[in-house]
C-alpha cells in the first residue's frame, strides 16, 4: 500500500511515501522569504506553498520510486495552521485523489506531531506520555493506544517555541528562534539569570492541581524588562550577556518542560515517553529529559531533529495509525480547520 502524504499547513511544503507504514521518501522545502518579517506572513506561505506543491509532490514520488498510478490513497494535514496555506495541499490532495479515484486521509497536524516518533527505528511503546512542543502548541498527552489520547494539560498562554521566537525577536536575533537560541545557549551560563518557571509540580508525583499546564509569557515578560534595564540595543549588542540570557532563558524552559513530562510518567506509571514538534530538537531539552528518564528508568523517543519540525512523514505515519484503527475513510468534504482541537 502505497501513501502519498502532504504537509501545508504553515510555511513548509512537505511531501512523503510511506509503503505499508514505512517511510520511502520525505521532502521538505521550507519558505525562507518568511526570515526578514520575523515571522511567518500567511499570504506569502499560500503563494509559496502554490508554487511548490507540485515539484515537492514529484520529487517525493521520484525518490520513492513510486509512480502517480502506483499511489494507493492520500494523507493531507487539514488543521490547525494557517487557513491559505492548509486550502493549498487540501485541494492538491483531493484534486490527486478524484482524478486517480483513491481515498483521502484528513489529518491532525497535532497527531502527525504526536506520532512522529514511531518514524524512528526506536519506537516509544504504548502507553506512553508524550511531549508536544511547537510554535503553536505545547500540550503533555496520555497515549493510551493507537489514537486513544488523553490531554493532560497545555500551555495557557505561548507555546514554548513561540517563546523561543519571541525572545529571540526581542534579542534581534532573527526567526525562528529556537535554533539560535539553542546554539547561543550552548556558550552561555544557564545560570546567569534567574527567569520564572511558572506551575512548577510542588513534588515530585506532580501531585498538584495545575501541575500539567503550562505558561511561558511570563518568561518572556521577564527578559522584556531585563533587556529595557540593560537598555539593550541590537545593534550595539554584548555577545557574552546575549549568551547568557540564551541560556538561561533555555534553561527556565527546559526545567519547566522536563519537570512536568517526568512527574507526568510518575503519575500514570508509564516509562515511554516521545517528545516531538519543533521544540524537541533543543539540544538542552533533549539532555536534560533523557538523564531525568534515566531517574526515573523510563525510556525517551526524540525523532530527529528533521521529523521534529514540521514534515510530511509525520502526517503518514499518523495516517498510518488511523485507518489501521478506523478503517481507510476517504473523506472528499474535507476542509481546513484552522482551530482544529485534537481528538481524544
Ligand atoms: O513543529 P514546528 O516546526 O512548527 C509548528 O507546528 O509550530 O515548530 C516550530 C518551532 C519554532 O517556534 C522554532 O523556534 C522551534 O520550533 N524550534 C526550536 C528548535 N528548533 C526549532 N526551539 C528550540 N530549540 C530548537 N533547536
Ligand atoms: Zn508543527
Amino acid at each position: 500500500m502505497n501513501l502519498l502524504a502532504i504537509e501545508s499547513s504553515c510555511d513548509e511544503c512537505s511531501a512523503a511515501v510511506l509503503q505499508d507504514g514505512t517511510l520511502k521518501s520525505v521532502v521538505i522545502s521550507s519558505q525562507l522569504v518568511h526570515s526578514e518579517y520575523g515571522g511567518v506572513v500567511p499570504e506569502l506561505a499560500s503563494r509559496a506553498h502554490m508554487e511548490l506543491i507540485v515539484p515537492v509532490v514529484e520529487e517525493g514520488l521520484r525518490k520513492a520510486s513510486v509512480s502517480k498510478d502506483d499511489v494507493d490513497a492520500v494523507a493531507v494535514t487539514y488543521g490547525p495552521g494557517l487557513a491559505g496555506s492548509l486550502i493549498v495541499g487540501i485541494s492538491f490532495a483531493k484534486a490527486f485523489a478524484s482524478s486517480k479515484g483513491i481515498p483521502v486521509v484528513g489529518v491532525n497536524h497535532m497527531e502527525g506531531h504526536l506520532y512522529s516518533a514511531f518514524l524512528e527505528d526506536k519506537k516509544p511503546e504504548f502507553p506512553f506520555i508524550a511531549l508536544v512542543v511547537s510554535g503553536g502548541h505545547t500540550m503533555l498527552i496520555h497515549v493510551k493506544e493507537p489514537f486513544s489520547h488523553e490531554l493532560l494539560g497545555q500551555t495557557r498562554d505561548d507555546a514554548a517555541g513561540e517563546a523561543f521566537d519571541k525572545v529571540a525577536k526581542l534579542l534581534g536575533l532573527g526567526y525562528p528562534g529556537g535554533p539560535v537560541i539553542d546554539k547561543l545557549a550552548k556558550e552561555g551560563n544557564p545560570k546567569a539569570f534567574n527567569f520564572p518557571r511558572a506551575f512548577m509540580p510542588k513534588n515530585a508525583n506532580g501531585e498538584d492541581g495545575d501541575s500539567f499546564e503550562f505558561s511561558f509569557s511570563g518568561i518572556k515578560t521577564s527578559v522584556l524588562y531585563l533587556l529595557r534595564d540593560l537598555k539593550y540595543s541590537p545593534e550595539k549588542r554584548d555577545e557574552k550577556l546575549v549568551k547568557d540570557i540564551c541560556a538561561s532563558f533555555q534553561a527556565a524552559v527546559v526545567d519547566v518542560l522536563v519537570a512536568k513530562t517526568v512527574s507526568a510518567a510518575r503519575r500514570f506509571n508509564v516509562n515511554s515517553i516521545a517528545v516531538a514538534g519543533g521544540v524537541a530538537a533543543n539540544r538542552g531539552l533533549r539532555e536534560a529529559l533523557q538523564s531525568a528518564a534515566s531517574s526515573i528508568d523510563a525510556k525517551v523517543v526524540f525523532p530527529r531533529s528533521l521529523y521534529c519540525t514540521d514534515n510530511a512523514a509525520m502526517i503518514g505515519i499518523a495516517a498510518h495509525f488511523k485507518y489501521r484503527k478506523f478503517g481507510m475513510v476517504s473523506d472528499l468534504t474535507l476542509k481546513p480547520t484552522p482551530n482544529l482541537a485534537l481528538s481524544f
